[in-house]
């Protein structure tokens, strides 16, 4: 293999959470900053990403470069595809699909295991956090298993969506209290997160670098992504 890639994820059993938009704002920032080579594995068979890209791709036309590519999977296919190409990239970004059966929708599960990172958005009210804490104890485990085998697995929480809800500050003290790492930093509810760029990145706006670059530079740190 050319090049062994970072593998991270974005992800939380519960759907709705911000999965999707941070994955796109990340890899466009650290691929436009750090010039990486970077792809993102869409394994939601809902494709959201697939389509947000397609969306942007038609809308611009002919001569435009993304930041990142965007390669729709089935997660059946990823621990072959990452062996045979995974080598050409430097960051590849998995946005795993929601757990609908939490512990037991197995071929979910085992796309965190493909990963060395994984950031797991919160959204602060009472059934958002229930479930974040079920999905803490499969990252637990999986860490664990991947400890047996000599590998590493790093997970941090972060609060999404900040200023939408009361309960942000009960809902991180609760992640905390179940050993959930969290981040200092976290998202704001802002309309320039709906719909980030696969062409731009997020911090080459004013308001873009005021928001979200304290994240992103919390998220580069944590991860120790160079
Ligand atoms: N910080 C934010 N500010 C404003 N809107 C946000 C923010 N985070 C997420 N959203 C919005 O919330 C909705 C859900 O986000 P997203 O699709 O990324 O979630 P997801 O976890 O990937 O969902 P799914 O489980 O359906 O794949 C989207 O409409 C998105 O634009
Ligand atoms: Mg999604």
């Amino acid at each position: 293999m050319a090049n062994e890639p970072r593998i991270l994820s974005v992800a939380n059993a519960k759907g709705g959470v911000g999965k999707s938009v941070v994955t796109i704002m990340l890899a466009t920032a650290l691929a436009k900053e750090l010039g990486k080579k970077i792809l993102i594995l869409d394994c939601d068979s809902q494709g959201s990403i697939t389509d947000m890209y397609e969306t942007e791709k038609e809308i611009l036309g002919e001569g435009h470069e993304p930041l990142v590519e965007v390669e729709e999977i089935t997660p059946r296919k990823v621990n072959t595809f990452l062996r045979r190409f995974g080598g050409d990239y430097d960051f590849i970004f998995i946005d795993i699909p929601r757990m609908t059966d939490k512990k037991k929708d197995n071929s979910t599960v085992m796309l965190l295991y493909n990963c060395d990172s994984i950031l797991v958005p919160i959204v602060g009210n009472e059934v958002d956090v229930l479930s974040s804490f079920d999905f803490l104890s499969v990252l637990e485990e999986a860490s664990n298993d991947k400890q047996d085998m000599d590998e590493t697995l790093r997970y941090f929480g972060f609060i999404n969506r900040r200023n939408q809800r009361k309960s942000n500050e009960e809902a991180e003290q609760a992640m905390k209290k179940e050993g959930m790492k969290m981040f200092t930093n976290s998202l704001s509810d802002l309309k320039i997160f709906t719909s980030p760029s696969f062409f731009s990145s997020i911090l080459d706006t004013k308001e873009g670098e005021r928001r979200f670059s304290p994240f992103y530079m919390e998220f580069k740190k944590k991860f120790k992504l160079k």
